[in-house]
Formats: C-alpha cells, structure tokens, sequence
C-alpha cells in the first residue's frame, strides 16, 4: 500500500491503535483490516465483504469519516461525525445537552444545534423571578466546555450554532466573533426564512419575534439586518448563512416536522438526535487511460458506489450509539452522506480548467451519476434487508422502497483527504505549493502539488527554476511564458472568480440529497459588495447554505474549508 508522508503523520497522530505506554500498534493494513472486519460483522456472509471492504480503503478508493476510521472495532466504538442536538428553552434542557455535546465530541464526533427556542437575553424566568441570559451566553458556554473536552483525545469538537433571522438576539449572534478570538469552536449560521430574502430585496421591514410568547419585540429594515451579515462575514468569515425553507422544501421526512439544524460543516440537515456517518469518494482514482487519454472510469466509480453504500448502511447496524435517542432517530430514518473527494485532481487530471463551464457540466454529470447509484444501491438494500422504519412516513412512500432517507452529502475531506492524498472534497487547489498548517499541532509540511508536476514534466516544462518559483509563490500566473491552457489549468482558489466557485457548489447540489459543505474562497480585497452578491445568489441557485472566506481574515488560517481540525 503506498500512503503518503503526510499520510502517514496523520495516522500516526491520530488513527493507529496504540498501546498503553503510547506505542504505535498499527500499520495502515491492519487499520482497514479492522475497520473492513468491524463493518463486515453485520454481513451473513462476513468475509467476503470484509474483503470487499478492505480493497475499497487499501486501494483509497473510498474513505469513511474520521471517527469510523478511528473507532471501528474498538469496545463501544462510535462511528459517525455528525450529530443535531436540541436545545430546549430551560436550565435543564440546556445542560442536559451540554453533557452530551461532551460525550460526542469525545468520540470524534460534531455536533450541530439551533438556538432559536431560548427566550432572549434581558427576557423574564419565571422559575427564579430574574432575567434570561439569552443564546450567546449559553453558546459561549458550550464554546469553552468544547475546548476542554478533546475529540477521543485525538482533536478538538466542532460545532454549528445556528440562530433564525427573527429571533430578537440575532444582531449580537451576527457580531459574536466580531472581537476576532471568541466562539472558536462554532460555525454561527443565520437560520434564513425565504421571507426574509424578499424582505430584504424588497426593503422591506422585518420583526423580530419572541420565542417564548410570540410576541414581536422590534420592527427593523430587512436590509439593515442584512448589511450587519455582510460586514461581519467579510470581516471574520461568519455568519454563514442556511437556508431553512430550501432545506425544508427537500425534506425527505416532512410529516415528521421541519429541520432545524444542520451539523458543523453543513453537509448533513438534521432532526434533533439524529446522527449520520459519511463516506467520500475519491475521484482522482475513477480515471482510465484509454487511447492516448485518461477517461473517467464509469464502471470503478459504479462499483465503488454499491460497495460504499451497503458499508455506510452497515455503519448504521454495526455502531455503538452513545445516547437511546440518538439510536432511535437514527435507526429510524438511517440517513448517510456519501460523497467525493479529488474533485480539482480529477480535472487537472483530464485536463479541465476548474473555471470553465466544462468542469461545471462534468461535475452535474459526476454527481447525477453517484446519486443515481447511490439510490439504486439503496433500493436493493432495501429489497434485501427491508426499508428504513419510518418509509411509510416518507416522500418516498408507497413508490420506492429505500433502505436510506438520504444517501449523499458533500463533506469537507479534511482528514480523509490527506489520508487519500488527494484535493479536498470539490474545492479548487488552494495553492501549487503551500505549507499545511493545522492538521498536526505545531507541524507544516511543504508540499508541491504532485498533479502539477507530472503534468509540467510531460510537457517538459520542468525544471529548478519553475519549482522555485511554484516554492516561492504557490502560484503560476505570473509565468507569462508558460503557455496560457497550461496556467488556466492550474489555477488555485484565489485565482478562480467566485462565479465559478458558486456554479460548482451549485452543479453537486444538483444530485445531492443533503447538502455541500463549500467555502467560497476569496482575495482580501474582495469588498462588502461582493459578499452580498455572493449571499444572494446562493439564495437564488437553491443552494442549503453558503459560507465565505476573505484571505486573511482570520488571525489563525488554517488551509482549508472546514476551519476545525
Ligand atoms: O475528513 P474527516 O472525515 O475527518 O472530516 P470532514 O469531512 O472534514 O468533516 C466532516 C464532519 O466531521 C464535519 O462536518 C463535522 O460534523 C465532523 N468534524 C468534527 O466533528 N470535528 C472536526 N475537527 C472535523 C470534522
């Protein structure tokens, strides 16, 4: 098995089983030896899936979220990465689910929650005749117990604090990182109703509602509310935003009630208590070459789907679940994201300019292609094994049975890509060359983009003072000899009009049933402008949630989009 050197780090770091004096007690095949064995034992027949299983991960085919990788076939192994949490509006409520915020985070997992249920800051608690703390009181109370408990000793949690755009709090939940250092633990996201998007559109006047009485506390312009986002997004990266009536408009479960949280990245909407594991894809290895060219590999990528799929749906069966009504909620609807990762190698590698409107139909035409497998896989799932519990509840429901609510969600990677070696989830490069910063503490890697220079090699382009510069800058635009198809090919993240960056959040959303965690790269000079215009058209293409960054607008950047490692 070839594992890279920054592989390998990782693994050691954080993956491989170790013993009780701290000694490494795993290579990398007896990791997916245990994952593939762990996963099996659901199956009648254990060791031929277990085999299938194996050469799925061993060839980096596929790779499960990080606590699968971790936990499988250890005692009481918990195996998904994220989770929704509710946050009821009393002391009991809200501390009850701070204790389990502890517990998911030390298993690797993420947790997400909507705070819109708590009365207001300055509101009246009848219980003690005093005044309510309000969200952000209790968010900064769940930050800092976040930072105290590490995820399985290994990383620290993540979360995402949501809060509606009507909850008369929501001005101090925008401003919250606004001091730059706070909340480092939390994604905020503002909770949008479309109403509030034709509010703002309009100019319109919007009220802010009291949870606990309905009552209407304050009447602002819509427009006002929106240019406090604005400003705090491009000024620290939050709030993101998510789109609560789009995400409601594809609920697979409505007569179940409305979803009101998402987990931390934004791939997966979910009910309270529900949890889902991921699995991603690894598209730089769906490639054949064939006739002088490389092709994508239909027949490997189908494959890998069916198998990835029934290994996901095993996750369900095979886990250990930290809470009776997180099994409940889970076991019921049996929800799982498989997604992709390798989205810019794979277009470097057929020779598609990631800001082209090519790489956009490729990635509609990938995407359809993983869902309608996904769904065909799940179907005969189904047929084997019997639909999820609450199918008959469901939009699927008398039609189709499925085994899965939903079946694919577009992750970050920001492990498992490392781990695969390959760009993360669908983003562009970030850089031909860059240090990674974050992934291990106190560590940074140089690296040069390996696509990149088997491609320069090829064209016999290569040579010391090509790499020096690549070294130096991270960049080849500036190489006006190099020939223009070559530098359009290897544009990096920054240099990629945020146009196309959307288009292609857009192009995955298409064909995927939960949703796209995608960061919107942007220059520091980027202006406000922008950023709205960034927001609003998000709104427009239907997408569940944006998220923007603004180059060096955050004191401690790490590489990529999920900012949490
Ligand atoms: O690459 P990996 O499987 O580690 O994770 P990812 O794709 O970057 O993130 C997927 C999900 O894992 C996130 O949306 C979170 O729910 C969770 N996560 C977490 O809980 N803590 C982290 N430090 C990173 C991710």
């Amino acid at each position: 098995m070839k594992l890279s050197a920054n592989a390998i780090q990782l693994l050691e770091a954080r993956y491989f089983l170790k013993n009780t004096e701290g000694r490494i007690v795993e290579s990398p095949e007896q990791l997916f030896r245990r994952v593939a064995k762990h996963i099996a034992s659901v199956e009648e027949d254990k060791d031929f899936w277990e085999n299938r299983f194996y050469n799925l991960m061993a060839h980096l085919h596929f790779l499960p979220n990080s606590p699968t990788l971790m936990n499988a076939g250890l005692p009481n192994g918990q195996l998904s990465a994220c989770f929704v949490l509710p946050v009821e509006d009393s002391l009991e409520g809200i501390f009850s689910t701070l204790k389990d915020m502890a517990l998911i985070h030390q298993s690797g997992g993420g947790t997400g929650y909507n705070f819109s249920k708590l009365r207001p800051q300055g509101d009246r608690v009848s219980a003690s005749g005093g005044t309510s703390s309000g969200p952000l009181a209790f968010i900064k109370v769940y930050d800092t117990a976040t930072e105290q408990v590490r995820q399985g000793g290994k990383r620290r949690g993540a979360n995402m604090g949501i809060l509606n755009v009507d909850h008369p709090d929501i001005e101090a939940f925008i401003t919250a990182k606004s001091k730059g250092d706070e909340l480092q633990n939390f994604n905020l996201s503002v909770g949008i109703l479309d109403d509030f998007m034709r509010a703002v559109q309009n100019d319109e006047t919007w009220n802010l509602i009291n949870p606990r009485n309905n009552k209407v506390t304050k009447t602002i312009r819509a427009k006002e509310l929106w240019d406090l986002i604005i400003s705090q997004a491009w000024a620290t990266g939050d709030p993101g935003l998510i789109f609560l009536d789009t995400i409601n408009k594809h609920n697979p479960l409505p007569k179940l009630g409305k979803i009101q949280s998402t987990n931390p990245c934004g791939e997966v909407p979910l009910f309270e208590y529900e949890s889902c594991n991921l699995g991603s894809l690894n598209l730089s290895k769906m490639v054949k070459h064939e006739n002088g060219i490389w092709q994508v590999d239909w027949k490997t990528l189908e494959h890998c789907v069916q198998v990835s799929m029934r290994f996901l749906d095993n996750v369900i069966s095979a886990n250990h679940y930290l809470l009776s009504q997180i099994e409940t909620a889970t076991k019921n609807n049996r929800k799982v994201g498989l997604g992709l990762m390798g989205w810019a190698e794979l277009l470097a590698i057929l020779e598609i300019p990631y800001a082209s409107d090519k790489a956009v139909e490729m990635g509609e035409k990938i995407m359809r292609f993983i869902q309608a497998k996904s769904y065909e896989t799940s179907e005969a799932l189904a047929k084997e094994r019997g639909a999820f519990p609450n199918w008959e509840e469901s939009v699927f429901s008398p039609k189709t049975p499925l085994r899965n609510a939903t079946c694919n969600s577009i992750a970050p990677t920001g492990s498992i890509s490392v781990i695969a070696d390959t760009s993360y989830s669908i983003e562009p490069f970030y850089a031909l060359a860059y240090k990674r910063v974050g992934i291990l503490e106190n560590e940074t890697q140089l690296e040069i983009n390996p696509v990149f220079v088997s491609k320069m090699k090829k064209l016999g382009l290569w040579n010391e003072s090509l790499k020096n510069e690549v070294l130096s800058t991270g960049s080849i635009q500036h190489l006006v000899t190099l020939p223009s198809e070559v530098r359009k090919l290897f544009e990096t993240s920054l240099e990629i009009p945020w146009q196309y960056h959307l288009q292609h959040q857009r192009a995955f959303q298409k064909y995927t049933d939960n949703a796209v965690s995608k960061t919107i790269n942007l220059s520091h000079e980027t202006d406000t402008d922008t950023i709205s215009e960034i927001y609003r058209t998000a709104w427009e293409y239907g997408l569940k949630g944006i998220t923007v960054y603004r180059d060096g607008s955050k004191a401690n950047q790490v590489l990529q989009a999920c900012q949490l490692n």
